[in-house]
């Protein structure tokens, strides 16, 4: 891990703040230090959006600072929890191991516990969690919502940089082998005879109706990739770039419009760094990480600003304070799970006995050929479609298909997606602490719920018709099935991207096109949360190509 000179300044920093006086900052009891180094850059998170601005920055060689308030995950990054049977892998580098991270400790360790929907908080981000699905937006993700500047033709060149380097693979096996693939061919087989088509989901992205593929997954030499793994280790070649873990961002330090540094919060208690003349903070904190710190940085609805302020944030003073509509307008795909039971003789892999180092097949395998079921990922097959609603609107769907407990059950996840016309408001709990839902962003028009409705039913009627040999398990009528939906957890949003700016009269964007705050100088927002619209597909491939758009746009504003 790159080490930075920055820890030995934090002491440093307190004995400054003792004898110089930052009171101005901080009416209220407590004194924080101050950082003697300062940064041309400090972004705020280290997830994919995080990890790939700060890399481009580092590019250029301004200075820059990513802070993180989570641990690394890996090796590399400092994971000491290794597998048994290799002690340079972690269960997270493992793709066959992604449906283990609940089951060895993992998931409880990195994920939030301040969010109102899950996310993750460790370096890596969402991606270090995830189940690594990585679906390439379709054109019609950028060209039916976002603004001029974001059509599809203008992001295009950073979606190529990101494939580049983080390109997924639906053939991650070395020996160039599927393995386990009964679900592909009973569900492709039946697919055929109601008249769907096999596409190839990379080469041809805007097949979005009645079309399957084989899945996509963020793999990359075998192992689960993400910017954490393509984009980090460049960064960490250059001397301009240092990584800070187990750092918490408070809030922004702001005069007036000029953010001047950022309040951080470690095991050693609360300090400041600060930018240097004309430097910039970037916010990537994620969907609702980003829209906490704006609200304690006295940017968002007044009422969220107040809550802060009780919880003892030292907002700035209310004159200050940038009435935009922050939280407001999130979005998320709703799930509805439907297990239909087949014929098949697959089953889930059981990754105790790969943890245990019992299955010692698999294991050398891909130990020793880079091969084998532990180079995939969860699923096996992946289909979309999209319907039309009594308001003409136009929604996708997406099945994320995979095993589940029992020989031949297939669970299929499947996505109501890009068209929802749905949206919820993030706002802060009563303490001031942590991000909930005042309104869940889950069908919540006519529209959503006639349109899910009539998806629904399609599936219901597929898999109970007798000539295809297959029986839904569990939830068995269309209503029910609705009813009991679940988060996506592909969160975007909260702080929109627009024209129309959001101090203004019914305005509904936070950032300007160029990813920057109204009513700041040198504020900017590069995660899931500047998304004006939600895509076709699972969102962290989307998120990467907007995250290397928007450092484009920041570094030549
Ligand atoms: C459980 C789960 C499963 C998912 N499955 C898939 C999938 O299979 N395929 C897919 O495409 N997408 C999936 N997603 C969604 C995808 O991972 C996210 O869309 C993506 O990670 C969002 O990236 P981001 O950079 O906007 O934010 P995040 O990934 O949320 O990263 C934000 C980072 O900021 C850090 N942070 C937050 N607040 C602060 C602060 N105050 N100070 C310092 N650091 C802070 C966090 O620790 C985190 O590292 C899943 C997400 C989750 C949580
Ligand atoms: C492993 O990492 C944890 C958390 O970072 C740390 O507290 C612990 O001391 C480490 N253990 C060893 C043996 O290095
Ligand atoms: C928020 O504050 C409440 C009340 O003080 C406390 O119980 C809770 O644990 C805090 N939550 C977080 C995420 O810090
Ligand atoms: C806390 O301070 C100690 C001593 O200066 C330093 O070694 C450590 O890295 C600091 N921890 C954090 C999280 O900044
Ligand atoms: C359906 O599958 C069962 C095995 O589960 C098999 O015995 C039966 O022949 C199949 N029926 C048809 C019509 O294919
Ligand atoms: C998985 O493997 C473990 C350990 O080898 C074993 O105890 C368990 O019964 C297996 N589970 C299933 C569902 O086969
Ligand atoms: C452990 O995994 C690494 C990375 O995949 C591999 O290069 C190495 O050979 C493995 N070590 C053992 C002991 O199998
Ligand atoms: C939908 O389109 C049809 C045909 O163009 C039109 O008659 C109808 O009024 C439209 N409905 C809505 C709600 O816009
Ligand atoms: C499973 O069902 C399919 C579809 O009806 C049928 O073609 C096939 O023969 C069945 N397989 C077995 C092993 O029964
Ligand atoms: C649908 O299923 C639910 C749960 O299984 C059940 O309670 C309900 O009565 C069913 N509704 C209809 C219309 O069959
Ligand atoms: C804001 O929207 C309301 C209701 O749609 C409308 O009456 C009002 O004229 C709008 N104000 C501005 C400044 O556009």
């Amino acid at each position: 891990m790159h080490h930075s000179p920055f820890t030995s300044l934090v002491a440093l920093g307190s004995l400054l703040a003792a004898a110089t006086s930052t009171a101005h900052q901080f009416p209220s009891t407590h004194a924080s230090s101050v950082s003697e180094e300062t940064y041309d850059y400090i972004v705020v998170g280290g997830g994919p959006s995080g990890i790939i601005a700060a890399e481009r920055i580092a590019e250029t060689n301004k200075k820059v600072l990513l802070l993180e308030r989570g641990t690394g995950p890996t090796v590399s990054t400092g994971a000491n929890k290794t597998l048994s049977w290799n002690d340079t892998l972690t269960p997270i580098d493992v793709p066959g191991l992604s449906t283990a991270l609940s089951e060895v400790g993992l998931f409880s360790e990195y994920v939030c516990d301040d969010t109102a929907g899950t996310a993750a908080c460790v370096l890596g981000g969402g991606c270090t969690i995830n189940y690594m699905v990585f679906v390439h937006p379709q054109e019609a993700d950028f060209n039916d919502k976002w603004p001029q500047g974001w059509k599809w033709s203008d992001v295009e060149p950073a979606a190529n940089r990101l494939y580049e380097r983080n390109p997924g693979t639906s053939l991650p096996s070395a020996d160039g082998k599927r393995y386990d693939y009964g679900i592909y061919s009973i569900l492709s087989g039946f697919l055929d005879t109601v008249g769907w088509k096999a596409v190839d989901q990379v080469a041809n992205p805007n097949e979005k109706y009645q079309a399957y593929s084989y899945p996509v997954w963020n793999v990359k030499d075998e192992k689960r990739a993400g910017p954490l793994r393509t984009y980090l280790p460049l960064a960490q070649q250059s001397k301009s770039f240092t990584l800070r873990t187990g750092v918490k961002v408070n809030r922004v330090v702001r005069t007036g419009s000029t953010a001047t540094g950022v309040e951080i919060q470690t095991a050693n208690g609360t300090s400041i760094v600060q930018l240097a003349p004309n430097g910039r903070v970037v916010l990537a904190a994620g969907a609702m990480g980003s829209p906490h710190v704006l609200f304690n940085s006295g940017i968002g609805p007044q009422a969220e600003i107040a809550k802060a302020q009780s919880a003892g944030i030292s907002v700035p003073a209310e004159k200050d304070w940038i009435s935009l509509p922050v939280g407001a307008g999130i979005k998320d795909h709703p799930i509805f799970l439907v297990n239909v039971q087949s014929n098949g003789t697959f089953s889930l892999l059981n990754t105790t006995s790969v943890v245990a180092g019992t299955d010692t097949a698999d294991i050398e395998l891909y130990d020793e050929q880079d091969s084998g079921i532990l180079t995939q990922g969860r699923h096996r097959l992946v289909f979309w479609t999209s319907n039309v609603a009594s308001d003409n609107v136009t929604r996708f769907y997406q099945g994320s298909v995979g095993a589940t407990t029992g020989e031949g059950v297939i669970a299929i996840t499947a996505y109501m997606t890009h068209g929802l016309t749905s949206s919820g408001t993030l706002v802060l709990n009563d303490a001031g602490n942590a991000t909930v839902f005042e309104t869940v962003p889950y069908l919540q028009t006519a529209g959503d719920r006639e349109a899910a409705t009539d998806f629904i039913q399609q599936m219901v009627d597929y898999y109970n018709n007798p000539a295809a040999n297959f029986s839904i398990q569990g939830y068995t009528n269309v209503s029910a099935i609705l009813d009991s939906y679940t988060a996506g957890i592909h969160f975007v949003g909260s702080n929109k991207l627009g024209t129309d700016d959001g101090r203004l009269a019914n305005g509904t964007s936070v950032v300007d096109t160029n990813a920057k705050v109204y009513g700041m100088d040198n504020l900017y927002v590069v995660d899931a949360s500047i998304h004006p619209d939600l895509p076709t597909g699972n969102a962290q491939a989307i998120v990467m190509v907007v995250a290397e758009a928007a450092i484009a746009k920041i570094l030549s504003a």
